[in-house]
Order: structure tokens, then sequence, then C-alpha cells
């Protein structure tokens, strides 16, 4: 009798293969809808070149694209601001009436049980475009920036943002910004860092999205470098030290070696988010007919469940929805 191994036992029906398999299928729960909304005309809508599908948003039409992934089954958005002005000093994302924390507020009003998380960076208010404030030589001061990123955490949870979620990578900003929260009264207000995130070009597609690119040099100064994986760690429980309560892990699918080391150390909700560059290159194939888009969208996105991801960022979440792909 042969004695190798007879795999395909457990392949032979729909059945059997669903039985064995080891990553449960994707809840509407898991998924977070990244939204750019923009200050000024309200009535805005916008497709972004690079991203087709996804545009930015005007107030007005931000709460009937919500309105209507509401009906689908969202449970969940991160949002980004484009405000009207940028200057040295970000002061578009801490403005009490600034367009994030305005957005917040209508969404909250209209839909309390809808989970909204805002990104808490400068870079897209800066007039430079980088996450920090800059020097006249160039350089992003890491101790100046801090009391900015929490003010922004505060204002943002004050209007009623459920988590906030800094993504700016300078050291210490989750100890800076719990400490912010709990002065503010904010004890119950979760942060969910952007613990582990790589100076990445698959953010290319965003800064287009955001307007966010650096006027000059690059993020290689304060974001991670492509090639280390110990660093993740280290990162990693640097933010649960300083109080993080959940952490991300960017961009997801080339890093998902990250995740799954990352997952093997902590025990902390992680969550994998499947960066601009990615949607923009699945969606290109799929456009072009190259691949199955549908069916390489779902793979890509299981792939991070598989990974150790409990939570997934993608701008495929409303696709998702609307397709009766999640249950
Ligand atoms: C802000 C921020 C960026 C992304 C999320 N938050 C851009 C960047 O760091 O340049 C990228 C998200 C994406 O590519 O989808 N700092």
């Amino acid at each position: 009798m042969q004695t190798f191994h007879r795999g395909r036992r457990l392949r032979a029906t729909p059945y059997i293969r669903s039985m064995v398999r080891e990553t449960a299928p994707l809840l509407r729960e898991d998924l977070i809808m990244p939204y750019f909304v923009v200050a000024g005309e309200p009535g805005l809508r916008k497709e972004i070149p690079s991203m087709p599908g996804q545009c930015q948003l005007g107030l007005d039409a931000l709460t009937e694209q919500v309105a209507a992934a509401v009906d689908m089954g969202l449970a969940s958005c991160i949002l980004f601001g484009i405000p009207a002005s940028k200057d040295e000093q970000a002061s578009g994302a801490w403005a009490e009436d600034g367009i994030v924390q305005k957005a917040v507020r209508r969404l909250k009003r209209r839909w309390p049980e809808l989970l909204i998380i805002t990104d808490v960076c400068l870079c897209e208010y800066m007039s430079h475009g980088h996450c920090g404030i800059l020097t006249s030589e160039g350089r992003v001061l890491n101790d100046e920036t801090l009391p900015l990123l929490a003010k922004t955490a505060v204002s943002q949870a004050q209007a009623g943002a459920d988590m906030v979620a800094p993504s700016d990578m300078m050291d210490g900003r989750v100890a800076a910004i719990r400490e912010a929260l709990d002065a503010a009264g904010l004890t119950g207000t979760p942060i969910l860092s952007y613990a582990v995130k790589y100076a990445s070009a698959f953010y290319g597609p965003f800064r287009d999205a955001a307007q966010s690119a650096p006027a000059c040099g690059d993020r290689k100064s304060y974001q991670m470098d492509p090639g280390n994986a110990r660093e993740a760690l280290l990162e990693a429980l640097a933010d649960l030290q300083e109080g993080a309560d959940a952490l991300i892990i960017k961009p997801a699918g080339p890093y998902s070696d990250i995740l799954r080391t990352v997952r093997e150390h902590v025990n902390v909700p992680l969550c994998a988010y499947q960066v601009s560059g990615e949607y923009a290159m699945i969606r290109a194939a799929g456009l072009n007919g190259w691949v199955d888009e549908r069916a390489v969208m779902l793979e890509s996105l299981l792939g991070l469940k598989r990974s150790g991801a409990d939570m997934i960022i993608t701008y495929f979440t409303e696709t998702l929805l609307r397709d009766g792909l999640v249950r």
C-alpha cells in the first residue's frame, strides 16, 4: 500500500473543503473603509485617477456615500481629511471645525453605531507635506511634533471619533496621545496605532488622493526601512508599552511575513492596512482583464486573515459589501 500523503481526500467536495478550511470567511465587522473628505464644496465628488472607484468627497457627498454603505452593512470607516488651506503648524488637523472633526460630528449624529476611526497625522495639513514640524534645513522634528499630534487626536475624539489611529511614525506619540486623551477625560478612547509602518512606494496613489506628497525629500527618516523585520517587533512592543490598544501593520500584502511575526509575539488585535498601491494594482489588472479581479481581491484579503489580521483596512470594503462577499 502506498504511504504518500493523500491531501486530495480532504479536497474532494466543496463541503469537505469548507469543513477543513483553517481561515474563517470575512465578516463585515472585519472591514474598515477609508474615506477622503475634502473641505469646501460639500457636494464635491471627484474620482481619484490612480484609485479607480475611489473619490475625494465633500461633506454632503461623504454623507450620501456612507448612507449607501451603511445600507449595505458597513460597520466601520477611517477618515482622512483634505483641508481648505495648509500651513506649517498643520492647524487644519486639530481645529475644532477642521474637516475631519466636522465629518465625524455629522456622521455620528446620523449613525451613532457606526465605528468611526480617525487617522492622526499632519502631512495632509502641512504646507510641506511632511508628517511633523520641518526645520529650514529640512529636518522633521520629533518631540516638537508630539503636542500637535496629541491635540489632533483629542479634537477628533471630542468630535466623536470612536478610535484614533496615529500614522505619523514620530517616536513617543502613542504615550503623548494617551496622556492627552486621559487628561481630557477621554479615557475610553482606544488608540489603534500604526505601529509598523514602512516607508513604502505602495502609498503613491494615497498621496494623490490626500494631496499629501512631501514637497521635498521623503519619509525615510521616520517610516521604517522595508528591509527590517526584527525592528517591527521593537516598534510594536514600544507602542504597546506606551498604551496602544491595537496595532496596524502597513502595507499589508508585501509585509504579511511581518504581520505573522507580530501576531506570534503580541496578544492585542492586529489590523492589516491594504494600502492604496495594493488596491490600484489589483484594480488595474482587473480593469485590463489580466486577472479575475474579484477572485484576486478575495484571495489577497484571505491571505491577510491567514497571516493573522483580525481586521483589515481596505478600499475594497464597499465592493465586498455590495457584492455580498462578506457575512
Ligand atoms: C498619512 C498616511 C498615509 C497613508 C495612511 N496614512 C500616507 C503616507 O504615509 O505617506 C497611506 C495609505 C495608503 O496608501 O492607502 N501619513
